[in-house]
């Protein structure tokens, strides 16, 4: 199969942010043409020496762009490190040196020149706070129409939310960004908590995994779903050793929308009160009594609802497990 999406990776690794890396550099229909990072799980220049190591580590030298260190105009608060570790990848004894720096210009810099040199051919996979997004619209207005499509692990319909009771935390860090991303006009498809709670992936996955393919990359992700599974199980104790695969969900849409079962309407987000991040979805598309900002022009989500979660856990599974790993690039 060649790779029939060209694929700039918005992220934040963390740990589900290093599990959807690597099924996008296992999934032979995706070609990541490069890495954009954001504050969120870390710091910023966490989240890009991150990205750095865990593509090198597997054999690939892809472009990596820094970019949103804080939100638009919320306050920064500090990065979750009981979730992800203090570094990210659930806090590794010692990395090997690997080669590489970021970019010399920024991740919304990096979005726009590859969508302008790629008009209509490049997808957007963002799975962190949308500050990138946000910023590159603000560059350039046209973007909407120069990108293929934007997909989002982001935000949450009918499921409980998971930094208040009704915020998902990539819309939560930058409520302002979001909103900005839900009303510019892309096709746009939201995976969300709705379908991210769903597919529990138990650590003993990537205990096989990293037995079968003996490499310091499923080493690595081996040691940080631990750290992550640790944490969902003193939260959830019902879900075993175990996580969620949230941002791995973005790309299982892509590859295999089928899997998924979705709805259109138009999404903003709160910005502000008890309510700030929470995803607000106009289900039923007929408002009697329209406030602003809900105007019938306004762009529509494809969100997705449900899912078929043995075959995302499957395919999930089954791509991490193929044949992709190239030797690690070392310095
Ligand atoms: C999202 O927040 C981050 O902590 C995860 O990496 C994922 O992108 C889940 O709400
Ligand atoms: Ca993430």
């Amino acid at each position: 199969m060649s790779a029939v999406h060209k694929v700039i990776f918005d992220t934040d690794p963390g740990v589900d942010d290093a599990m959807a890396l690597y099924f996008a550099l296992a999934h032979p229909a995706i070609d990541v043409i490069g890495i954009t990072t954001t504050f969120g799980n870390v710091t910023v220049q966490q989240a890009t020496e991150n990205a750095l190591y865990l593509t090198r580590i597997a054999g690939v030298e892809v472009p990596v762009a820094q970019g949103a260190a804080v939100p638009l105009s919320k306050k920064p608060g500090p990065p979750p490190d009981f979730i992800h570790g203090k570094d990210g990848l659930g806090n590794l004894a010692s990395r090997v040196n690997v080669p590489g720096t970021a970019e010399h210009i920024s991740a919304a810099e990096f979005i726009v020149s590859m969508a302008r040199q790629h008009p209509g051919e490049i997808t957007l996979v963002a799975v962190a706070p949308l500050g990138n997004l946000g910023l590159a619209l603000k560059i350039e207005p046209n973007l909407p129409k120069l990108l293929k499509r934007v997909v989002l692990m982001a935000g949450t319909v009918t499921e409980p939310g998971n930094v208040s009771p009704v915020a998902e935390a990539n819309v939560w860090n930058d409520p302002d960004a979001a909103d900005l991303v839900f009303t510019a006009g892309w096709d746009l498809t939201m995976c969300g908590l709705d379908v991210t709670h769903r597919v529990v992936l138990p650590s003993s996955l990537f205990d096989a995994l990293a037995a079968k393919h003996s490499h310091i990359a499923t080493d690595t992700l081996q040691h940080a779903v631990h750290f992550y599974s640790t944490f969902y199980q003193a939260i959830r104790p019902e879900l075993g050793h175990a996580c969620y695969g949230h941002d791995v969900l973005a790309f299982a849409w892509l590859v295999a929308p089928e899997l998924f079962k979705t709805q259109m309407g138009r999404v903003r987000v709160a910005r502000s009160g008890e309510g700030n991040g929470q995803t607000m979805m106009d289900r039923l598309g007929t408002l009697f009594y329209p406030e602003p900002g809900w105007e019938k022009e306004k762009p529509e989500t494809r969100v997705c609802m449900s899912v078929d979660v043995q075959a995302c856990t499957d395919l999930i599974v089954n791509t991490l497990s193929g044949d992709w790993l190239k030797p690690a690039i070392t310095r």
